[in-house]
């Protein structure tokens, strides 16, 4: 059903909106097959199955013509070497998105199937996913990371792509910051 035109409150410090409808919550065991090194995934799921992000959103709908927001947090942290972060989809329709950065460090990856894109997200950013590039959330800081994002309500979430074809690069925690390496396992 359409909502009214409506205020919604966003509190920065705590990250939430109200009103809201009912927080997503992805832990550990909801990101099977997505940490290249499965053996630390499935460490980390039998030692206490930590949450890795939620997700809050407005009563706005995911109705064409809508135009819905949320808030994602992700946790400080890292799995087998890569950083912790969302599952990562596409938008089957390919419509565009905006981020907004709203606390801790964070980044975007972005891929249309042959070239990656990384943009740096601290608070204050606005991120642009065009149309056509699955976008995966990654936290790269030692806090959770939030952002805002505001996106088409009728763009849908496709995971299995992401299973498929990945998105290009994988974001790995060095001692001085971040590297970025091949997506899918290389042959050793
Ligand atoms: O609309 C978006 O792209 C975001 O709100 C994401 O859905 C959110 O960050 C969670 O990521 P994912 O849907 O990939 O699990
Ligand atoms: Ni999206």
């Amino acid at each position: 059903l359409p909502v009214p035109p409506m205020s919604i409150r966003f509190d920065q410090a705590a990250g939430t909106l109200s009103p809201a409808g009912p927080e997503l919550t992805r832990r550990m065991s909801d990101l099977e097959g997505l940490f290249l090194d499965q053996n630390a995934w499935r460490t980390a799921v039998a030692d206490g199955d930590p949450i890795v992000y939620s997700v809050v959103s407005s009563l706005v709908p995911e109705a064409d013509r809508e135009l819905p927001q949320s808030i994602t947090t992700i946790q400080p942290g890292s799995t087998g070497g890569e950083f912790w972060m969302t599952k990562g989809h596409q938008h089957p329709n390919h419509q565009g998105e905006i981020y907004l950065g709203i606390s801790g460090r964070g980044g975007l990856l972005m891929f249309d199937g042959t070239d990656t894109r990384w943009v740096d997200m601290t608070p204050g950013t606005i991120g642009y996913i065009p149309p056509g590039w699955a976008h995966r959330s990654v936290n790269v800081g030692g806090k959770p990371y939030s952002f805002l994002a505001v996106y088409p309500g009728g763009a849908g979430h496709d995971y299995g792509w992401v299973l498929e074809y990945g998105l290009g690069q994988r974001v790995w925690r060095q001692d001085d910051g971040v590297a970025f390496g091949g997506y899918f396992a290389e042959a050793s």
